[in-house]
């Protein structure tokens, strides 16, 4: 009976690799197999899932190109850092090559690094970035991920822009951006630094703001509908603008709107971040004014590429690496004139 919270995947194990390898005794032909174990902390996260969904793809088709069979164990820490700790515990028993970590709490890897270190497995930190320091505990730590201030910059941008194009936008015509701030969960980077580089994006873009007042939704589309349906009850009509640290919590601000009966053309201009499958529908339906696409997608093949070497002792001076530790794919802004590229 498997634990609960755990699915293990094998894939493809191929036959041609098995004969070759026989009788070969190089060190590099006696590795048939490898095994990835990975940790989420929470699966039901929709960025998350989605990346999730690309790694296994993307190992799926690693193991037809290479002919070695990739086994991963996937585990949902369900938002627990004891559950997660205990979850490297028993990957590191089950022998995995290497840990792929999606922390819960960024600010107590420390449990996870010295189990790690001590069996001398590497591990890839991803979505969720601990502290520099951390990070410098071991040469064989990394951090897959992205920049965070980037997100905030093109959010604050498309927000500006909106602005500055659409008389509408400024409902009272006072010549300032009225906004509500839909913020991830406390501690996390990306709330923090989006938070911050998309308000003082559309400062510095000469446009003047006022806080009407925020709310942490934890990057949940349910907890953001019921946040907003209180603003919505409080501001009204003077809401002009709903900054999301992402696209779950956008789309809830717009079940919100929604269910008040709020009619189209009073919706404030609502931004998110990520480009997720149905934030990039709401883009392409006008319903979000842009979105910044998050590439989950290149971040599960950064990790995927990254975890095979290590598991195999290649050489990763190859990969394209920040300090030999951070792989980070950039971010890109979303209209709806080029959604359908995204949506692809
Ligand atoms: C994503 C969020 C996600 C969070 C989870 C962020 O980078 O934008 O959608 O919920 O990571 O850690």
């Amino acid at each position: 009976m498997r634990k609960r919270g755990r699915t293990s995947v094998i894939f493809f194990l191929c036959m041609a690799a098995l004969l070759t390898g026989c009788g070969q005794k190089s060190a590099k032909e006696e590795i048939n197999s490898i095994k990835i174990g990975v940790t989420v902390y929470d699966q039901y996260d929709t960025f998350v899932s989605q990346l999730m969904e690309h790694f296994k793809v993307y190992a799926r088709e690693k193991s037809e190109e290479t002919g070695i069979a990739i086994n991963i164990e996937v585990y949902n820490a369900s938002a627990s850092q004891s559950a997660q700790n205990s979850q490297v515990e028993e990957m590191l028993g089950d022998g995995c090559n290497v840990i792929c970590v999606n922390l819960v709490d960024r600010t107590e890897p420390t449990t996870i690094i010295d189990m790690a270190e001590n069996q001398n497995v590497p591990v890839i930190f991803f979505n969720r970035e601990l502290v520099a320091e951390d990070l410098e505990r071991w040469n064989q730590l990394y951090y897959v991920g992205a920049k965070a201030f980037e997100s905030g910059i093109m959010e604050g941008e498309i927000a500006a822009d909106a602005f500055r194009k659409d008389p509408e936008a400024d409902k009272n015509g006072d010549g300032v951006f009225q906004y509500v701030m839909l913020e991830g969960e406390a501690g996390h980077q990306d709330a923090i630094v989006r938070t911050e580089y998309a308000v003082s994006t559309i400062v510095d873009r000469g446009i003047e703001v006022e806080k009407l007042t925020y709310a942490i939704a934890n990057w949940n589309r349910a907890q953001a509908q019921t946040k907003t349906a209180q603003i919505i009850n409080e501001y009204g009509n003077q809401i002009e603008l709903i900054l999301s640290n992402n696209d779950d919590m956008a789309l809830g601000a717009i079940d919100a709107l929604k269910a008040a009966e709020i009619d189209r053309e009073d919706w404030p201009v609502i931004v998110g971040i990520d480009g997720t499958d149905v934030g990039l529908e709401a883009v392409k339906s006008g319903e979000l004014a842009g979105t910044v696409y998050n590439d989950g997608e290149g971040q599960a093949l950064g990790m995927l590429n990254l975890a095979y070497a290590l598991s195999m002792g290649e050489d990763i001076s190859t990969l394209e690496m920040e300090e030999g530790k951070y792989i980070r794919l950039p971010y890109q802004k979303v209209m709806q004139t080029d959604v359908d590229e995204f949506l692809k």
